[in-house]
C-alpha cells in the first residue's frame, strides 16, 4: 500500500460531532505507511493560548477579535508546522483550519465565504480533501454534556451549533466528504478510509 505523498487533509465538524476521534484514527492508519503528522488548531502558539482562554470564557474575546487571533494563530501554524512537513513529504493532518473560522466566526458583516477567501488570500495552502463529520447538534450537545458536564465553551449551546452547521454546509465544496457522524466510531471510520483509499492510496 502507498499513500500519496504530500498530502493535506482537515477534519472539520461542529463541537461534539467526533471529529477529533475519526482524525486520531486515520493518523494511526497513514503513519503505518508513510511518514505523518497529526495537528490541531488553535495551536499552542500565544495566540493559540489566548484563544483557548476566550473560548472557556475565562477572558473576554469580541467576534472580531476572535477572527484576528484564529488568522495570526493559522498564520503561525502554516509558517512553522503545515508548510515544512509538506514540504518534507509527510501526510499533514490537521483538526480544525480555516473552515473553522469560517463557520464559527461568520458574523458582523463577514459571511463564511467571505472569511474563507480571507484565509486563501493570505496564501494558506488549500487542503486536498477535508472530511466534514456531520452529526446532529441535539446529539452532539448530548455528547458535549457527557464529555465535560458544565464546563462548556462558549459555542456550546443547541442555537450555536445550528448556525455553526449551516455555516459549514454554505461553503462545502467539491473538496468535501461530508461523512454521518450519528453511526459509531467504527462505522464512521469506515466510511472516512473508504473515501481516502479511493482517492489518496494506491496499490
Ligand atoms: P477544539 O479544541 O477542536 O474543540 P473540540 O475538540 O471540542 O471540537 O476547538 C475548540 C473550539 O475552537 C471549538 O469550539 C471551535 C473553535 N474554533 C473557532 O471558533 N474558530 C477556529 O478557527 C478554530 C480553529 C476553532
Amino acid at each position: 500500500m502507498k499513500i500519496k505523498t504530500p498530502l493535506f487533509i482537515v477534519f472539520e465538524g461542529i463541537d461534539g460531532a467526533g471529529k477529533s476521534t475519526q482524525a486520531n484514527l486515520l493518523f494511526t492508519f497513514c503513519r503505518a505507511i508513510a511518514p505523518a503528522v497529526l495537528l490541531q488548531e488553535p495551536t499552542d502558539s500565544q495566540h493559540g493560548k489566548l484563544l483557548r482562554k476566550m473560548l472557556k470564557g475565562e477572558i473576554p474575546g469580541t467576534r472580531d477579535e476572535l477572527l484576528e487571533l484564529f488568522i495570526k494563530d493559522r498564520a503561525y501554524d502554516v509558517e512553522h508546522n503545515i508548510l515544512p512537513l509538506l514540504n518534507k513529504g509527510y501526510v499533514v493532518i490537521v483538526d480544525r483550519y480555516f473552515y473553522s473560522t469560517a463557520a464559527y466566526q461568520a458574523g458582523n458583516g463577514n459571511t463564511p465565504s467571505d472569511i474563507l477567501r480571507m484565509n486563501i488570500e493570505k496564501g494558506f495552502p488549500v487542503p486536498e480533501r477535508v472530511y466534514f463529520i456531520d452529526i446532529e447538534p441535539a446529539n452532539a450537545l448530548e455528547r458535549i454534556h457527557r464529555r465535560s458536564g458544565d464546563n462548556k465553551e462558549i459555542f456550546e449551546t443547541l442555537h450555536a451549533l445550528e448556525t455553526i452547521r449551516g455555516n459549514y454546509l454554505s461553503i462545502a465544496d467539491s473538496t468535501f466528504a461530508v461523512i454521518q457522524g450519528n453511526p459509531g466510531v467504527e462505522d464512521i471510520f469506515k466510511e472516512v478510509l473508504k473515501d481516502f483509499k479511493k482517492h489518496f492510496v494506491t496499490g
